[in-house]
């Protein structure tokens, strides 16, 4: 039976790690590294990316247990709907709205900057007011600002072009992701292997010139220092920022009903695609502060501006072009999320499902909700700048984190005895170290992000109160 709210089984291991992978690597490597070590760890940033690697490692093992339990799209969301009820699973699906739509939007903006330093090397330059977002907010004041652009169109035109391809279908998208991995590997190992006989090891001193911690409790400094900014710097306060670098592992659960064998390849897709990341971006943050001294790095472009500045100009060019397609793949592969997690929101009534869970007669895709996801992207990254966005992302998505290792130790207590094809080793430890390692991370960041996290729980909880609570699934049983 054809059933029109399903989708088609395409993927198998390798594809899931490789969209595990095609999400994960992209606008924090490539740009974020750029102020995690100018601004808040100096090369000790390595330390930072292992700090935020070890968190991910704790949360993508209780993602791993819940994705083979219930192997179906809507990553964390499903989960907690099995676990925790529907408003709990109402306010993680929300968040996951702001991990993936918002990230989608930061991910954008790191792609502007790459296309226009690739276009810098032949002397081009965008217009100012094309160039960036034009809205900004300034800590110290706490106060929004504006600069006299009027909008970031290369983020833009990445956004419209990404959303037309998903439109059309996964096994194309998967396909191009898969080329885009390689090339971005294929980029990132050669920063590696060309990079490391640059470094001068004299860079990597003074090692944590901000400090080993960074810990603020809403805008209160407890440990370490804080910036110009007000906000708190050191190794922690890095590893809050360069948490996005890790951001996407998740991704890899939202197409477990595109797996051919979900229980098996999803958590392997979810642990292999986490821990390649980890090493590769260990390396690179070693070799770019080993090359340039860290107040030298460029906050823009760092990883290509690293080899400009040893006089590498062949190798610029190479890693801006495989840094534009390696951040396209992640724009990809999270706009190709979010509208799975609509999808599994709208199958239990907490959306409409005439619009969200609506599937192309001939794509056989969310093309609804994916027109709607790109037109919001769009907007969010034509006048929000990078920092802002990718920091909201990381409080969004450690939240989600939190929630996830909280519901393994729920469902172990509740439902000792379901089948768990991959269980979490070290229970309780695992999942306790994972929450307690994300709220850390929660803390080090600066502190208007809790605000802007209560804002949009909110605004979620308007929708749920005013739409979802009427028309769900539950509720229509109980009736
Ligand atoms: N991890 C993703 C990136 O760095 C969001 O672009």
């Amino acid at each position: 039976m054809k059933d029109e709210h399903r989708l088609n089984r395409v993927l198998g291991p390798v594809a899931l790690t490789s969209l595990g992978v095609g999400c994960i690597i992209g606008t924090g490597i490539f740009v974020l590294i750029g102020v995690a070590a100018h601004d808040k760890a100096g090369p000790a940033v390595t330390l930072s990316f292992a700090i935020a690697g070890l968190a991910c490692v704790f949360a993508a093992l209780c993602y791993a247990e819940f994705a083979s339990m219930a192997p179906v799209a809507g990553s964390a969301y499903t989960y907690a709907y099995a676990t925790l009820g529907e408003l709990l699973a109402w306010i993680i699906g929300w968040d996951l709205t702001l991990e993936y739509t918002v990230a989608s939007a930061s991910v954008a903006h790191g792609w502007s900057h790459y296309f226009q330093d690739f276009i810098g090397i032949f002397g081009l330059s965008l217009p100012a007011i094309y160039a960036r977002a034009p809205i900004d907010f300034d800590s110290t004041t706490g106060m929004f600002t504006t600069n006299g652009a009027l909008f970031d169109l290369p983020a833009v035109m990445i956004t419209l072009v990404v959303t037309v391809f998903l439109v059309k279908g996964i096994r194309e998208s998967a396909g191009f992701n898969t080329a885009m991995v390689i090339v971005k590997v294929a980029v990132v190992l050669l920063v590696i292997v060309l990079g490391a006989m640059y470094v001068n090891p004299a860079n990597w001193q003074p090692f944590a010139p901000f400090g080993y911690s960074g810990l603020s409790v809403f805008g209160h400094t407890i440990l370490g220092h804080e910036g110009t900014s007000g906000a708190p710097v050191g190794v922690l306060a890095g590893a809050a920022m360069i948490f996005y670098a890790y951001i996407g592992f998740d991704s890899v659960s939202t197409h477990a009903e595109e797996a051919r064998n979900p229980q098996r390849d999803v958590p392997i897709g979810i642990v292999a695609s986490l821990i390649i990341c980890t090493v590769l971006y260990i390396a690179v943050a070693a070799v770019i502060t080993g090359m340039v001294p860290y107040d030298r790095i460029s906050i823009d472009a760092p990883v290509s501006d690293a080899f400009r500045q040893v006089g590498l100009g062949w190798a610029q060019f190479i890693i801006s072009l495989g840094a534009i397609a390696g951040i396209t793949s992640v724009l990809l592969v999270l706009m190709l999320s979010q509208p799975r997690i609509f999808l599994a929101m709208a199958r239990d009534g907490l959306l409409p499902k005439s619009f969200f869970g609506s599937i192309h007669e001939k794509f056989r895709t969310p093309w609804k909700s994916t027109i709607l996801t790109g037109i919001f992207v769009a907007l969010l990254s034509a006048v929000l700048p990078l920092r802002l966005l990718a920091e909201l992302v990381n409080i969004g998505t450690l939240f989600a984190f939190v929630i996830v290792c909280a519901s393994v130790l729920i469902m172990r207590k509740t439902n000792p005895d379901a089948d768990r094809p991959f269980r979490v080793p070290l229970v309780p430890f695992v999942p306790i170290a994972g929450i307690l390692t994300c709220l850390l991370l929660m803390f080090s960041l600066p502190a208007e992000n809790w605000l802007r996290l209560v804002v949009w729980l909110v605004i979620g909880f308007g929708i749920y109160f005013f739409y979802g609570r009427h028309h769900s699934i539950l509720t229509k049983h109980k009736e």
